[in-house]
């Protein structure tokens, strides 16, 4: 398999649908991300002009819509750990229309598999016209946020056909690493220097690798858990909740599954409610912090009769977790939990009967705001 924008890459070969063959190609995206932005010592290599103009921002604003949105929630928590840099994480469309009060000396970056969606170029033209610098991540070169951007950086993950997006995200986080990791080298942090990523990135495609190949288990999974209900949760804290927002949109876009992402030390706030008899929750764990603390709000559903489902990473697993996960830095496992997500999601809907890669009422790119 090669990560490249020809006609073979955009061929679905032997797979029923493009999502499984770009599932499949995720561990492939992150050795060439690699590739293109770290050295033989691991030093990423991304152009000192940007890293000089991002290091002047007093905070930095994501923006993005639906998937690229919330690989914007997991690249926050990056930013902020490696450079110490306040940032903030908005959806393109409420951005728009409601700029909130801004800092002194904003940098923006635009977080776009397509380079098109009309929502986030608005919030662009926006804050062009006030002078502001930014940033376009996108998968397609020349796409309109990345001409009109004052720097573009390339997701390189090859087309992404099917409408639910799977490894422009995990791109997407990746990337934003390899740029946290930059800039807070830039800024003289130690633990950017010290954040070993390509090595991390290693041990993420080899796990993804294992994820992958492991598929029939999900897809007994979704048969026995997720084809009757109407409705599902996701749950999690901190990292895990910003995953469990993005594992929730999957299982909706696709399998019509009415899907919820949810902090789950919130839940007990009022949606704790809607769990009945077989609701599936699938709870993720992969944060020292906090594994204990989901595990007894999964407890609560528990005993109001939830079908609970956990997907853990190894150092915190237990006999019975569902989903066991490759150990990886802390900040990286939404590399790792998104795949069984992205997986329960497809074969929900292959189970179905459903198109996966042509949704009802969805478009892969949205050009209308
Ligand atoms: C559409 C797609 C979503 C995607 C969103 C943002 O709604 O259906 O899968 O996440 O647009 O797209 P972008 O190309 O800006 O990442």
């Amino acid at each position: 398999f090669r990560v490249d924008m020809d006609a073979s890459a955009a061929d679905k070969g032997t797979y029923p649908f493009y999502m499984l063959k770009e599932v499949d190609e995720q561990p492939a995206v992150m050795r060439k991300l690699v590739q293109e932005y770290l050295d033989e010592d691991g030093r990423p290599t991304i152009e000192a002009g940007l890293l000089n103009e991002m290091k002047k921002a007093d905070r930095l604003y994501i923006i993005g819509a639906g998937t690229s949105y919330h690989a914007g929630l997991v690249g926050a928590r990056m930013f902020e750990r490696l450079t110490k840099i306040p940032t903030q994480v908005f959806i393109s469309s409420e951005f728009a229309y409601e700029q909130p009060i801004m800092s002194e000396k904003p940098f923006f970056i635009f977080l776009t598999q397509s380079g098109e969606t009309a929502d986030s170029r608005e919030v662009l033209v926006n804050i062009k016209k006030q002078g502001w610098p930014s940033l376009t991540i996108t998968n397609v070169p020349k796409s309109t946020l990345s001409r009109e951007a004052s720097y573009t950086l390339l997701l390189h993950a090859g087309p992404e056909i099917a409408v639910a997006s799977t490894k422009a995200y995990t791109a997407q986080v990746a990337l934003q690493a390899i740029l946290a990791k930059a800039l807070g080298m830039t800024c003289d942090q130690q633990a950017a220097t010290e954040f070993d990523l390509k090595q991390q990135l290693g041990i993420v495609a080899v796990g993804m690798q294992a994820l992958v190949d492991g598929k029939e288990k999900l897809e007994s999974i979704a048969s026995r858990y997720l084809s009757e209900p109407r409705n599902a949760f996701y749950i999690g804290r901190g990292i895990d909740w910003s995953v469990a927002l993005e594992s929730a949109l999957k299982l909706k876009e696709i399998s019509y599954v009415q899907a919820e992402g949810f902090a789950s030390g919130e839940l007990k706030h009022g949606t704790i409610a809607l769990i009945e008899e077989h609701t599936p929750v699938i709870g993720i764990i992969t944060q020292d912090r906090t594994a204990g603390l989901t595990r007894s709000n999964l407890q609560e559903v528990v005993s109001r009769g939830a079908s609970v489902l956990t997907i853990a990473a190894k150092h915190l697993a237990q006999p019975d977790d569902t989903i066991v996960l490759p150990d990886v830095d802390p900040l990286l496992t939404p590399l790792l939990s998104v795949v069984p997500a992205q997986l329960l999601a497809y074969y929900t809907s292959l189970g179905k009967g459903l198109d996966v890669d042509k949704p009802r009422n969805l478009a892969k790119s949205v050009t209308v705001q």
